[in-house]
């Protein structure tokens, strides 16, 4: 199977030495790519800047910095893919006039004017072509399931990922992590606290389950 993962956050130019982003690690997504080739499968990791090295047996391994180049480069590599497990913490806004010289400090405050970015995960699921698989994750620090149900319908995912952030030992930067996998079909599946290598086995196993 031709599974393609994104991971890591994304970094949005404020000017050439400043940028706007989030605490994304990508452990999640360099551990499911790894399990994916572990399993024998043909994997893509398209990665924002993390500090992990790309795990051993990728197909293809492309870096990006940006939530559009994110974007461009998810939607090229989408085409082939039969499945697609969305782990990046795309930025949301960007500066929307990014300065080409370093901004000088001035009395006073600051206004920064931040336009949308795309949301990846909607024009995939607008692209998706019957026989491909997206899933999706839902970090929310509140209303998770409303929250993660809501989003698999918008973004026409055949799952979604829910998890916890803003406890501690979990999510963003953690070594381990919980799940609740949401399907489609109604179903749901709770993958208890565990390294994210072992939820990565798991998770896949259930994403690739007749
Ligand atoms: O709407 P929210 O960002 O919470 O949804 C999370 C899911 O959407 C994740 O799978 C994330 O990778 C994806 N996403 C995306 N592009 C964005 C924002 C989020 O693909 N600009």
């Amino acid at each position: 199977m031709k599974i393609l993962v994104n991971a890591g956050p994304t970094r949005e130019k404020i000017d050439p030495v400043r940028f706007i982003s989030n605490h994304s690690s990508g452990k999640m997504g360099y551990a499911i790519a790894a399990a994916a080739v572990k399993m024998g499968h043909e994997v893509t990791l398209v990665s924002g800047p993390v500090t992990l090295p790309p795990p051993e047996g990728l197909k293809k391994f492309i870096s990006i910095v940006s939530a559009a180049e994110m974007a461009e480069m998810m939607k090229k590599e989408f085409v082939y893919a039969d499945l697609a497990i969305l782990c990046a913490a795309v930025a949301d806004y960007r500066p929307a006039h990014p300065e080409n010289q370093k901004m000088k400090k001035k009395e006073g405050n600051l206004f920064l004017e931040l336009e949308r970015t795309e949301d990846i995960a909607l024009s995939l699921g607008k692209m998706k072509k019957n026989g491909q698989l997206l899933a999706g994750f839902a970090a929310e620090t509140n209303d998770l399931e409303a929250n993660a149900l809501t989003k698999m319908q918008k973004k026409n995912f055949d799952f979604i990922a829910a998890n916890v952030v803003g406890v501690p030992g979990r999510g963003f930067g953690a070594e381990e992590n919980a799940i609740t996998l949401y399907k489609a079909d109604g179903t749901k599946k709770e993958l208890s606290l565990k390294s994210k290598k072992e939820l990565a086995e798991e998770l896949l196993e259930e994403l690739l389950k007749k």
